[in-house]
């Protein structure tokens, strides 16, 4: 499946997808924190910067604990995975006043993340498929902050490693046409 895009955009918006084949190569130090560098300049409401991040690096022993927090269909690939990642927001600012745009503020931070690895040749993959009550109690998160998602971040790896059902997935996907998706005025009936 070929991407193009129906109107003029950066290449790097059809190059980044979500693969799964990764080589279980740990992420160095100074891949993650280029990542973390990326994603801290993302927008966000009163630039309250709320997005936070808690990761384990392959084969220290962090990694483990995160790990099982997959559900089983994500664990039978992130096996291989260079670094596992959970992605917090601060819901109730220091403040006490409820914080409205703490998840759609991580949302942009784990886009402009997704999108600096992809262009560092990462796989970066991100998750809902884990036990975010299960995270919250194992990462000690407090209460004031949401626990979003989880990414698995590697080094690409053979699609003929991965089961049988996945390689046939191992592709990018295609998108509904874009004039389905913004409309002029009002939300059509
Ligand atoms: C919030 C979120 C949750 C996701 N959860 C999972 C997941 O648990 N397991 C998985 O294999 N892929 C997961 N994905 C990957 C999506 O399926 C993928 O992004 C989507 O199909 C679009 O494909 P692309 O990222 O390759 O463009 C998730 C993506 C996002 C943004």
């Amino acid at each position: 499946m070929t991407r193009v895009a129906q109107y003029p955009i950066e290449p790097m918006f059809l190059h980044r997808w979500s693969p799964r084949a990764m080589n279980g190569q740990p992420l160095s130090e100074e891949s993650l924190w280029r990542l973390f560098e990326a994603a801290h300049w993302a927008p966000s409401g009163g630039n309250s910067q709320s997005w936070r991040f808690v990761y384990a690096v392959a084969g220290e022993p962090e990694f483990a604990s995160l790990f099982d927090l997959l559900v089983d269909g994500n664990k039978i690939w992130c096996e291989r995975a260079g670094a596992l990642l959970v992605v917090l927001s601060q819901s109730v600012l220091d403040n006490g006043r409820a914080n409205a745009t703490h998840a759609f503020d991580a949302g942009a931070a784990w886009m402009s993340l997704a999108l600096q690895g992809s262009s560092m040749g990462l796989v970066v993959h991100g998750m809902a498929g884990f036990d975010a009550e299960r995270a919250r109690v194992t990462l000690g998160v407090p209460d004031n902050f949401a626990v979003n998602i989880m990414i698995a971040v590697g080094h690409p790896g053979r699609v003929e490693d991965l089961p049988e059902k996945l390689q046939a997935r191992e592709q990018p996907s295609l998108r509904r046409p874009v004039s389905e998706l913004a409309f002029k005025g009002r939300f059509p009936r």
